[in-house]
């Protein structure tokens, strides 16, 4: 197939490109670069031998869409480009109303204009809110505990309405849990703007001697040490379930909404562990207040996944870990590993 990839030089897309390419599938790159760096598609020529068209253009900017859709012919688009920082979402609603829902209207009506009808969406598991329990089913209700998770879930669901009235023959809403790892290539790998929000980048952060001590949100939460949980995903596994969904909801016109994560929980201080293990570096650390909006604790239940398109996650905390390590390592010039 041929699949454009909007924000295909981002962090999930260009992991996504690269497992694309691997199953033989040609790949075109739509990207504004407002969250990614100039040498990803060279990088990716470098990793798959493809040389990817890049499109440079905003997806709210529907003739350049259209034009690039006419131009490179696609079976699929496989939308990631969105804004993604909670905290940011809360400060500047309109921002994010404007990239992520009119985005993704511009988007639609630019591939109807096309005649592309098929699509895969760049979920996350916030639209799941504070669950109730774990691990988490597809069948949970959804809640809009900010402004990204609002974003999100009207994304979402303009896709399924489109589905349902037929004006989309396939779609998948894939519902990420946590993202982290790099390509073990160290070619390409998550670059995060300024100070990282997320847990993995600021630990490789603190390994490379960039920031002093790695702050813990919280120690007294009703988990097993106290410290939040999550579902950690390695992109190199959520990157070959964009591929297998693809294949599937084109195969069988169907549309489909599934979870995208290992089913396994791992603390903060379970993560920590796994990293200096994995890369004999010591994290320091900090327990510092709970970060508001946390929640204790969420794990998806992957199943669904497997039983519709026969994937599930392959690679452990350790391998995400590793490669994460082995990416900022490089970036920062350090060649230990
Ligand atoms: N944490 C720390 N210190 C840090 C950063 C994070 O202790 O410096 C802790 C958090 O408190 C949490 C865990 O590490 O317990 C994971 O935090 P992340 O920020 O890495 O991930 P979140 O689960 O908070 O957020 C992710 C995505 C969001 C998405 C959310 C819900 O980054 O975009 O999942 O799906 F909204």
């Amino acid at each position: 197939m041929r699949v454009m990839l909007t924000g295909g030089a981002g962090y999930i897309g260009s992991h996504t490109a690269a497992a694309l390419a691997a199953r033989g599938h040609q790949v075109v790159i739509f990207d504004n670069f407002a969250n990614a760096e100039r040498d990803v598609p060279a990088r990716l020529e470098r990793l798959t031998g493809q040389k990817m068209p890049v499109i440079e253009a905003d997806i709210r900017d529907v003739p350049a869409v259209v034009a690039a859709l006419r131009e490179y012919p696609v079976d699929a688009v496989i939308h990631f480009a969105a804004l993604k920082a909670v905290g940011e979402s809360e400060a500047d609603p309109l921002l994010y109303y404007d990239m992520n829902i009119i985005g993704t209207i511009r988007l639609l009506q630019a591939m109807q204009q096309a005649g592309v009808a098929r699509i895969v969406f760049s979920s996350s598991a916030t639209v799941y809110g504070q669950p109730d329990s774990s691990p988490i089913l597809e069948d949970f209700p959804t809640r809009v505990e900010n402004i990204y998770g609002r974003t999100k879930l009207v994304m979402e669901d303009l896709i399924r309405d489109l589905a349902r009235t037929g004006k989309l023959a396939a779609a998948a809403n894939l519902r990420y849990f946590n993202p982290v790892g790099a390509h073990p290539s160290a070619l390409i790998g998550e670059t995060p703007r300024g100070v990282p929000n997320n847990l993995m980048p600021y630990v490789t952060q603190v390994a490379t001697g960039a920031r002093p001590h790695l702050n813990v949100f919280g120690n007294d939460y009703a988990t097993p040490d106290g410290t939040g949980v999550r579902d950690y995903i390695h992109v190199v596994d959520l990157a070959e379930a964009h591929a297998l969904a693809l294949e599937h909801i084109v195969a069988n016109n169907v549309s489909i909404t599934v979870n995208l994560g290992t089913g396994e929980g791992t603390s903060v201080l379970q993560l920590v562990q796994a990293f200096e293990t994995a890369t004999g570096r010591k994290i320091p650390l900090v327990i510092a207040p709970r970060r508001p909006g946390d929640v204790s604790s969420y794990y998806a239940n992957p199943a669904l996944a497997e039983a519709t398109f026969g994937w599930r996650a392959k690679l452990n905390v350790e391998d995400m870990c590793r490669d994460s390590w082995r990416w900022q390592a490089s970036r920062a010039g350090i060649n230990d590993v």
